[in-house]
């Protein structure tokens, strides 16, 4: 009985080998273009609110075009001289966000404004401080040429990716194509970044999940008081993203040395506005504010509390309580920031599928 298994085992085995060496002798199958939908889940109040994630038509998410874009959003390889990454300036641990006041390019230079997080910006349509891009794929295109970020060219990317091991499957699986092209570059990288969504904090356990003991009596005060009396969210609205999408001025400068929206639009109107960011994992994106003038959330407090500058032009009209002060004591202020820092997320600071691939 024993000798018929052994002999038995000893056939299967050598079958399989046989059908191993046929495999190798004839040719690969053709390539099937055949990507997986990608779903990406948020909890329900946030589809109440927001609705679900717009997808443009011509780049829906799929799995392939995801994971393309997060190894081109870590890819050295973008920038003119191999050591610079979106990831080097928009770290995952930051919020996806520089912890520098300002990003240095690779040739040394320091922009003029603080790098911006990206978090829930699927829901938003126009990007940077100034508004000056409308879409995630238009954005994208910007970095890889700009002199003082990765100051490369699109044709050198593409000839890059074009010659590597890997890409031209990792494009033929995500598009269908091995012929890699910019708009294919931006429409993965814009994938990945509709992934980025954050809605796990304790703010979100208390307030949409009612779960009473998940802020102290300090936070659930600094609730009050960014919903109350501070004013906070008629700008910072409770649309589960902390923002309007708008573009305002908050009142930071008399004579503000960047125009803001104005640089964009070209009106004097527009002098001084900017886009209003969201608030999630605020604790995680210092410093704040379009110049990264404030180093920590006590500055910006300070700020809203006492330091509007009510003549600064194009002031928002939700500004004007503010430029009399808004005569925070010190424990609000206190609360306040303790409120702010319940915004964040440590599971997405830390998911494994945001992180670098390589
Ligand atoms: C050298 C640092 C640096 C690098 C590299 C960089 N960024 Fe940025 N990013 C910034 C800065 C600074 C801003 C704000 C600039 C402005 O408003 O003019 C910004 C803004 C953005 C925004 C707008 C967010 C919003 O809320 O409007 C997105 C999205 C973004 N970057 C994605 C990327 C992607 C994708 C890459 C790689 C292709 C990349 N960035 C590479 C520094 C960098
Ligand atoms: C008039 C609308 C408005 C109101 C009211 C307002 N903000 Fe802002 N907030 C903005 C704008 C616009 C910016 C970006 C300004 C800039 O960088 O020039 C901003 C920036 C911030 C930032 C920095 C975000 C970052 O990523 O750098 C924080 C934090 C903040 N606000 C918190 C608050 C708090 C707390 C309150 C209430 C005390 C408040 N805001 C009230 C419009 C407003």
């Amino acid at each position: 009985m024993r000798k018929l298994w052994i002999i038995a085992g000893l056939a299967a085995a050598m079958a399989v080998l046989h059908a191993c060496k046929k495999e190798t002798t004839t040719a690969p199958p053709p390539e099937v273009y055949n990507p997986t939908a990608k779903t990406i889940t948020v909890p329900q109040y946030v589809i109440n609110y927001l609705g679900e994630m717009p997808q443009p038509g011509d780049n829906p998410l799929t799995e392939e075009g995801v994971s393309l874009g997060r190894k081109l959003f870590y890819d050295k390889m973008l920038s003119n001289d191999r050591t610079m990454a979106c990831a080097t300036c928009h770290k995952q641990e930051n919020g996806f966000d520089d912890f520098r006041q300002f990003s240095q390019g690779t040739n040394g230079a320091f922009g003029d404004r603080n790098a911006m997080p990206i978090i829930n910006l699927g829901w938003a349509d126009a990007f940077f401080w100034d508004g000056r891009r409308s879409t995630l794929e238009g954005q994208a295109h910007d970095p890889v040429t700009n002199p003082i970020e990765m100051a490369n060219t699109w044709p050198e990317v593409v000839t890059r990716l074009q010659s590597h091991a890997e890409y031209p499957a990792l494009f033929f699986k995500a598009f269908g194509t091995r012929t890699v092209d910019s708009n294919l570059v931006v429409k993965a990288l814009a994938q990945f970044e509709r992934t980025m969504v954050s809605f796990n904090t304790r703010f979100d356990k208390y307030f949409y999940q009612n779960d009473a003991t998940a802020l102290n009596a300090s936070e659930q005060r600094g609730l009050m008081l960014f919903t109350g009396d501070a004013l906070c969210n008629t700008c910072h609205m409770m649309n589960t993203l902390f923002t309007d999408h708008a573009f305002r001025n908050n009142g930071l400068d008399v004579n503000p040395a960047d125009n803001g929206l104005m640089k964009f639009t070209g009106k004097a109107d527009d002098r001084g506005k900017f886009k209003v960011p969201g608030l999630r994992n605020i604790a995680q994106t210092a410093p704040y504010m379009h110049d990264g003038r404030f180093a920590t959330l006590e500055d910006v407090v300070n700020f809203y509390s006492s330091g509007v500058k009510q003549t600064s032009p194009n002031i928002d009209e939700h500004m004007p309580p503010f430029g009399n002060g808004l005569n925070l004591t010190a424990q609000d202020k206190a609360d306040l920031v303790a409120f702010l820092k319940t915004l964040s997320d440590q599971e997405f600071l830390a998911r494994k599928d945001l992180s670098d691939p390589n």
